[in-house]
């Protein structure tokens, strides 16, 4: 009898052990981590600058043409989308003033939109998914180019299906140059002292194709083991300045990263979503939720190599949190021509003052849904009255992370939880990370265009979440209406 016990005991402890070992195994499976496995043998893509006309109306005109392809990201044959290529887009750049105009073709076989991100602009130019574009059609929205200098991104946006659309490589980098608040000591030669760092993270599947699968303790997405920067996998640059500057930009569908560099070296932010900070703001490490962007100016010795990393972002293994990844290295030449140290000051950026604001809304995130209600093309969440100013509270009630991102405007971050604002979030912002259970609140001016029909869209930029209907939409009006 006392054997017949022991011998159950034994084995319900080897079948105990066989299990942890294997939820043990499923977790660490879930992990990625590419730091010191990166082989970095390939020169980094630098996306084009699109070739522009002037017309005889004196607008600049681009064209795009969002399209298959196929690419080589060491997997084989990857079908891939891209505009005007296989993957990703050209780099669009216009100056303050200018009135522009972009003929977007779809070349696909289903709906696809371009919406213009951190643009300010009028609604029905935003491109959000009220203006789909049927396949072999063209849409071509104009209007005249009126903010701060600013590294802004183009992507598609179409109802239910911006994930896979993202996924697949649509997204290209939108530059708004400005005499005003260009900083000449910055670096500014495209692709040589001033570099496009687009970041994504891809999954593939035994074909080499990407794998759209979500994770199954996910709650974001899809989440990759593999990362691209601007569609090159194991990327290395040549940097031939003292100092560089990288245009850093989560084009991810759910990653949330923390970029810093593997020596621990500091580095100066000197620009975030919709533009340059009043000062330089030194520091090692920054965190990008999808759709965010920073400028960071950093600086090299001769003959040295540099990665930059992405460390752990946090305890939620589920999402993501405890991956690392390397994701570019620099290599500096032999010599380096001298470059100017970054100024103290940048350019004005002028407070808004909550106490000017007409109007204080609420938004809860929960559930993919924004105040328990998911996105409706019928309902309008929120009526703005233009060249008001109003102050947004925007609250994460549940455990999942978010990434808050506002159309048409800029916004300044009033708190972060209560708490004032690191200094990371001192400047213009579109975007902005909402961690599980906090409360960030923005404060914004929705000057200029006003439109009682078509709507403006707010979100969470997780895709899947923006596709299951984490959305909502509002329309600016005029006062007098
Ligand atoms: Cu970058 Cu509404 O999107
Ligand atoms: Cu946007
Ligand atoms: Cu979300």
């Amino acid at each position: 009898m006392r054997r017949w016990v022991l011998a159950g005991v034994s084995l319900m402890m080897v079948l105990c052990g066989l299990g942890i070992g294997g939820v043990t195994w499923l977790i660490q499976s879930q992990f990625a981590n590419t730091v010191g496995k990166v082989d970095f043998d390939r020169p980094l893509a630098v996306p084009p600058l699109a070739p522009s006309t002037v017309d005889a109306q004196g607008r600049r005109v681009f064209n795009l043409t969002a399209g298959f392809g196929q690419s080589d990201f060491g997997h084989g044959r990857t079908e891939t989308w891209g505009y005007n290529g296989k993957y990703l887009g050209p780099t669009l750049r216009a100056t303050r003033g200018e009135q522009v105009l972009v003929n977007v073709h779809n070349g696909l076989a289903e709906d696809t939109t371009v919406h213009w991100h951190g643009m300010h602009l009028p609604a029905r130019m935003d491109g959000g998914p009220a203006e789909p574009i049927a396949p072999g059609d063209t849409w071509s929205p104009t209007w005249k180019i009126d903010q701060p200098a600013a590294t802004l991104w183009y992507h598609p946006h179409p109802h239910e299906t911006t994930e896979n659309q993202v996924y697949n490589g649509l997204a290209g980098l939108f530059i708004v140059d400005d005499p005003a608040t260009d900083v000449a000591a910055l670096p500014h030669r495209y692709g040589v002292d001033d570099i496009p760092v687009i970041v994504q993270d891809k999954k593939f599947d035994g074909d080499g194709d990407f794998d759209r699968g979500h994770g199954i303790f996910s709650d974001i997405g899809v989440l990759g083991d593999t990362l691209l920067v601007n569609g090159t996998a194991g990327p290395y640059q040549t940097v031939t300045t003292q100092r560089v500057r990288l245009r850093l930009l989560n084009a991810s569908t759910a990653r949330l990263y923390d970029f810093g560099f593997a020596d621990g070296r500091s580095f100066d932010l000197v620009g975030t979503d919709g533009g340059l900070l009043s000062a330089p703001y030194a520091m090692k490490k920054i965190k990008l939720s999808v759709g965010e962007r920073a400028d960071v100016v950093v600086q090299l010795k001769p003959g040295e190599r540099v990665t930059l990393r992405s460390f752990r972002t946090g305890p939620d293994w589920t999402n993501g949190g405890r991956d690392e990844f390397d994701v570019l290295q620099l290599r500096a030449a032999a010599e380096l021509k001298p470059s100017p140290a970054v100024p103290d000051r940048l350019v004005d950026v002028p407070r808004l003052d909550p106490a000017s604001a007409a109007q204080e809304r609420d938004f809860t995130f929960r559930g993919r849904r924004i105040n328990g209600h998911k996105m409706a093309m019928n309902r309008v969440d929120a009526v703005v009255t233009r060249g008001t100013t109003e102050i947004w509270a925007v609250h994460n009630g549940h455990d999942t992370p978010h990434s808050f991102h506002l159309h048409d405007v800029q916004f300044q971050v009033l708190s972060v939880d209560g708490g004032q604002p690191p200094g990371e979030l001192a400047g213009w912002k579109d975007t902005i990370f909402l961690p599980p259970h906090e409360e960030i609140r923005v404060i914004a001016r929705f000057a200029d265009y006003a439109d009682p029909t078509t709507a403006y869209m707010f979100h969470c930029h997780v895709l899947m979440h923006e596709d299951e209907g984490m959305m909502g939409r509002f329309i600016v009006v005029d006062p007098d209406r």
